[in-house]
């Protein structure tokens, strides 16, 4: 699987690890920057993701931001991304069996390193769930049209 990493400032120290972490795991992790901790602006980062997902060059993506909210919001303005700020294993899980979301976001500031890994572990390893969720998906990608 590919996925596409990105972070702002606030979420720059946890995306080497993060991004390690994955590739560790055997995933082919894409970089969309930054590369260095200087103040950016979120909205060009959450941008860079969305995009190579809704373009099938990622499979998934992982954004970083202080709170993962911003990222969050302006990732769910590309057409075809299901982007969801997520800060415990459990809403993970459910966002991916509930929802089929495409791209987690994630706290920096708020959660750490290693429940973000755990967090990352359950995204990954949760499949859709399909069924009564499938017609639901499909309302929300409809609010595109
Ligand atoms: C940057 O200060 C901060 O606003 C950003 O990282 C993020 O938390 C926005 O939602």
């Amino acid at each position: 699987m590919r996925v596409a990493i990105a972070s702002d400032h606030a979420g720059f120290e946890q995306k080497a690890p993060l991004a390690q972490y994955l590739s560790d795991k055997g995933f082919t992790v894409i970089d969309e920057g930054p590369d260095n901790a200087e103040r950016v602006d979120y909205p060009d980062y959450a941008k860079r993701v969305a995009d190579a997902v809704a373009e099938g060059r990622a499979d998934r993506g992982v954004l970083i931001c202080g709170t993962g909210i911003g990222m969050a919001i302006a990732a769910d303005k590309v057409h075809g991304i299901r982007a969801a700020n997520i800060i415990n294993p459990e809403f993970a899980a459910l966002c991916r069996e509930h929802n089929d979301a495409n791209v987690i976001t994630l706290s920096g500031r708020f959660v750490s390193l290693e429940e973000n890994k755990r967090i990352l572990d359950a995204f990954f390893e949760t499949d859709f769930g399909g069924g009564r969720h499938a017609g639901r998906v499909e309302k929300i990608m409809a609010l595109e049209n």
